[in-house]
């Protein structure tokens, strides 16, 4: 039976958890390399999210918000998946029960680290999408406004698989599903800025047989949600908690 602490609250436990659910933001892929958003030097410090993260955007400026997620699907290229990633790879192999990554990343390093179970809620920068066939192409190179959809031939029709500011993030009903059963829910990396994401805790909550765990480099907008929050960098607590959820045998 482990124990673990958030100010005097101190959580026991006394299970095996059976379906798990971690939601990942950012921080996760920081120290693979990859841009986060909202801390300094972040992702929207250099750019205005209305200039390249909303439907309009896109339709005023293709070749701009092209060329933005061009440069970042080319920098997948150079990072590799990290300690966080791989622990929860651990996880999934070594749990005997469900364990479901919800992610709002775009980068596809929790499936180079061999995770399976991965709901991209904000899409995924190595796929892109016909406007005209609705077809999802996996995507490794750049696309531009001239490049034809492989599967319908037109042209100006690929936009980016990526959930826009103003959209409908994906697989929200089986989101609402996993959420209903998990009995541990663990956030990692992530400010808690953006809903429906950052209101996930509190719909955990409401259903009210889950332990709920943040792990961040500093406390999110949501921390007083969790029953138990661990700050520091992602790479070395995951480890540390995987370690520890493991371990727990029913007696
Ligand atoms: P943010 O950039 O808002 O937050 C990243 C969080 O990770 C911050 O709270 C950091 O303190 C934390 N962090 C940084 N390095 C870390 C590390 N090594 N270990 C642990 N935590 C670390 O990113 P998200 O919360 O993921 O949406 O952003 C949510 C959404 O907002 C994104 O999916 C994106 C963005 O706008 C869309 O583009 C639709």
């Amino acid at each position: 039976m482990r124990g673990s602490k958030r100010g005097s609250l101190v959580f026991e436990w006394k299970t095996t958890f059976k379906n798990v659910v971690v939601l990942t933001g950012a921080g996760i892929s920081a120290e693979s390399g990859v841009a986060t958003f909202r801390d300094n030097g972040g992702l929207w410090a250099e750019h205005r999210i209305e200039d390249v993260a909303t439907p309009d955007a896109f339709a005023m400026n293709p070749v701009l918000v092209q060329d933005f997620y061009n440069k970042r699907r080319a920098q997948l290229k150079e990072v590799e998946p990290n300690a966080g990633h791989r622990a929860l790879t651990r996880l999934q192999q070594e749990l005997d029960g469900n364990v479901t990554i919800i992610t709002q990343n775009v980068d596809d390093l929790h499936e180079r680290s061999g995770s399976h179970d991965i709901i991209h809620m904000h899409g995924e920068l190595r796929k892109v999408r016909c406007r005209a066939c609705a077809t999802v192409h996996q995507w490794q190179e750049d696309c531009f406004q001239e490049t034809a959809c492989p599967t319908c031939g037109r042209q100006v029709v690929l936009r980016p698989h990526i959930v826009w500011f103003g959209e409908m993030p994906f697989y929200m009903d089986l989101i609402t599903q996993k959420l209903q059963v998990c009995d541990l829910f663990i956030s990692v990396g992530t400010s808690g800025n953006v809903y429906p994401a950052a209101g996930f805790v509190t719909h955990v909550q409401q259903v009210g047989h889950a332990h709920t765990i943040e792990i961040n480099l500093e406390s999110s907008e949501g921390v007083s949600y969790f029953a138990e929050a661990r700050h520091g960098r992602a790479g070395d607590l995951l480890p540390a908690l995987i370690d520890e959820i493991l371990s727990v045998k029913v007696a």
